[in-house]
């Protein structure tokens, strides 16, 4: 089984504590920053963009999981200055020539993520799983935060986790987004998720934010 990893919502962040927060993921080994990168079109919502994410890497070493949310990627794919160490996700519904786009993300130095909707099929990505190191699956409809788990999404990880694994990609790893609670996430894991964008269900609620990080890290220790 993969590691567990917790992936932070940065778009969940309250701007005037955004400083500290980031120094608190430091001191609890956070190792990625989730950056939603919405366009107002692929998604009903406007959010991170290429400044916020300049400014992120002036200011901390943690990689970025960039989750682009946006229609014609392609175009869009270098803006975004990926780094070694970070994940770049793309959704398959926003581009034409996923494969190709994967590629790309790798030649860049960082590890391609494929994105997908929880109504798209498993078998709209099938055929690119030998070209990712992580699938992200969306256990809401992306755009917003705070929304309830579509409950097929479990299973769906489920039949993802034994697809990878049928294939002989044991090595690549499952990313949920979207209503991942210490609940879900258990739920999660057990279907065979390991890394976990932690929006406003797990972190960005009342309570210091190193106990809910300790609580989650307890909670998934040995399963
Ligand atoms: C969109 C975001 C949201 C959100 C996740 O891709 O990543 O899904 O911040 O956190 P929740 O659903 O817990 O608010
Ligand atoms: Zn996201």
């Amino acid at each position: 089984m993969h590691d567990v990893k917790l992936s932070p919502s940065m778009m969940c962040v309250d701007l005037f504590h955004m400083a500290e927060t980031i120094r608190v993921f430091e001191a609890c080994n956070i190792p990625y920053l989730h950056i939603d990168v919405m366009d107002g079109s692929f998604v009903p919502n406007l959010m991170l963009g290429t400044e916020t994410i300049r400014q992120l890497r002036r200011f901390t070493s943690i990689p970025m999981d960039i989750h682009l949310m946006i229609e014609n990627p392609d175009e869009k794919l270098e803006w975004f200055e990926p780094c070694g160490g970070d994940y770049v996700s793309i959704h398959v519904e926003t581009t034409r020539h996923l494969q190709r786009l994967l590629a790309k993300v790798r030649n860049l130095g960082a590890k391609p993520m494929v994105a997908i909707n929880p109504a798209t099929p498993l078998a709209a990505i099938e055929e690119v799983l030998c070209d990712v190191d992580a699938v992200l699956v969306m256990t809401v409809n992306p755009g917003y935060a705070g929304q309830k788990l579509v409950p097929q999404a479990l299973e769906k990880i489920k039949r993802l986790r034994a697809m990878l694994d049928n294939k002989g990609f044991e090595d690549v790893e499952i990313e949920v987004d979207g209503n991942v609670s210490r609940e879900n996430a258990l739920k999660m894991r057990e279907a065979g998720a390991n890394i976990f964008v932690a929006g406003t269900s797990l972190l960005f609620r009342p309570g210091r934010l190193e106990d809910h990080i300790a609580v989650f890290n307890n909670a998934m220790t040995g399963i």
